[in-house]
């Protein structure tokens, strides 16, 4: 069957969402248009952010967010950006979004798809030049369509969700995703305006060395936090650590070695949120083959309390995740 040839690398992403679907048996192709869909508003977010410096939308926006951030203008742009491709495209009827503090119904009622987005990740990267990013999650609704989406079909475990990827803004503009049947990675051809298949089913190495926390924090780390970080020492491990945990995550899972944000005082339960940074980037990272977890649960298991929950988050090649689930065991 042809969809069992590998596609061959520069394949358009138009064109493998087309030639995938068919991997799904009654694929109405609702999910490929919501794909699409993220695609495009990607392409503008990508413009709006190498113009930053030359139109007045670099800085802060002057308002703080749920979160207790002070919002950056670019990351108020994208969430506008993706929220309009979203609720533009059709397919999508309930958002959660970190920007807001309360779910962004689209009026889609007939839409069948929940999308959980950090429109811009790394955004203390933002006017400084360094790799930013997008992180989404898919979710299929548990209500009947044409009514709004509720908070059932929003707080879903990740282990519900049937799509996840992520677009890193870096020295090239890459979109990376999975349905279920493995991870692609596509590069953006800006003169074209096109998405190119580059990294066709992306393998995470089973181990590496590299590790990446931000040790600022290491005064308040746990004692088998403490010593995951010793033993890392002691193998000669590189630190990388960039900020922007799209950027962290995209190197690890190319090259191996394991992403943390560990409880730390100022935050108890780790900054990253579950639903739009840590479940996505756990499916994919188990679509690779690597492992993710709060240090001691797996992350698509646990269940989301609130939209805006956050949890420890240990990510990346299985084995470097299951050292520091064993010295986080060990604790007295
Ligand atoms: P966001 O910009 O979407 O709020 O996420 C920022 C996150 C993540 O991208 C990064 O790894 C982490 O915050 C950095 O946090 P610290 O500065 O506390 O290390
Ligand atoms: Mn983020
Ligand atoms: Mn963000
Ligand atoms: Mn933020």
């Amino acid at each position: 069957q042809h969809d069992k040839l590998a596609l061959p690398v520069g394949t358009t992403l138009d064109r493998f969402i087309m030639r995938k679907q068919e991997d799904f048996p009654y694929a109405t192709g609702e999910l490929s248009q919501l794909l699409r869909d993220i695609a495009l508003a990607a392409k503008i977010v990508n413009r709006e952010i190498n113009r930053s410096g030359l139109i007045d939308i670099a800085g802060a926006y002057g308002n703080r967010n749920v979160q207790g951030e002070d919002q950056q203008k670019l990351d108020v742009i994208a969430n506008i950006r993706f929220i309009r491709a979203l609720r533009n495209g059709g397919e999508v009827c309930t958002i959660i979004s970190e920007e807001d503090e309360e779910v962004i119904q689209t009026g889609n009622v007939q839409g069948k798809y929940i999308v959980a987005i950090d429109p811009l990740d790394g955004s203390s990267n933002i006017d400084v030049n360094v790799s930013i990013g997008t992180i989404f999650s898919i979710y299929r609704r548990v209500s009947p369509t044409g009514t709004e989406g509720t908070m059932a079909d929003c707080l879903q475990t990740g282990t519900n969700q049937v799509a996840a990827g992520y677009v890193i803004y870096g020295s090239s503009t890459m979109m990376v995703y999975t349905t279920g049947n493995g991870v692609n990675g596509f590069t953006y051809e800006p003169s074209l305006g096109e998405f190119f298949l580059s990294h066709p089913q992306i393998v995470t190495p089973q181990s590496g060395a590299v590790y990446s926390v931000n040790e600022g924090s290491s005064n308040s780390f746990s004692s088998g936090m403490a010593a995951f970080v010793t033993y890392c020492k002691e193998a000669n491990y590189s630190a990388r650590y960039i900020g922007s945990l799209v950027a962290d995550f995209h190197r690890n899972l190319l090259k191996g070695g394991i992403y943390i944000y560990p409880p730390t005082s100022k935050s108890p339960n780790g900054k990253l949120r579950l639903m739009y940074e840590c479940n996505p980037l756990a499916f994919i990272v188990e679509q690779a083959g690597g492992k993710s977890s709060n240090g001691r649960t797996r992350t698509m298991e646990l269940r989301p309390e609130d939209m805006h929950a956050r949890c420890p988050l240990f990510i990346g090649s299985k084995e470097l995740v299951e050292k520091a689930e064993e010295f986080l065991a060990q604790e007295e």
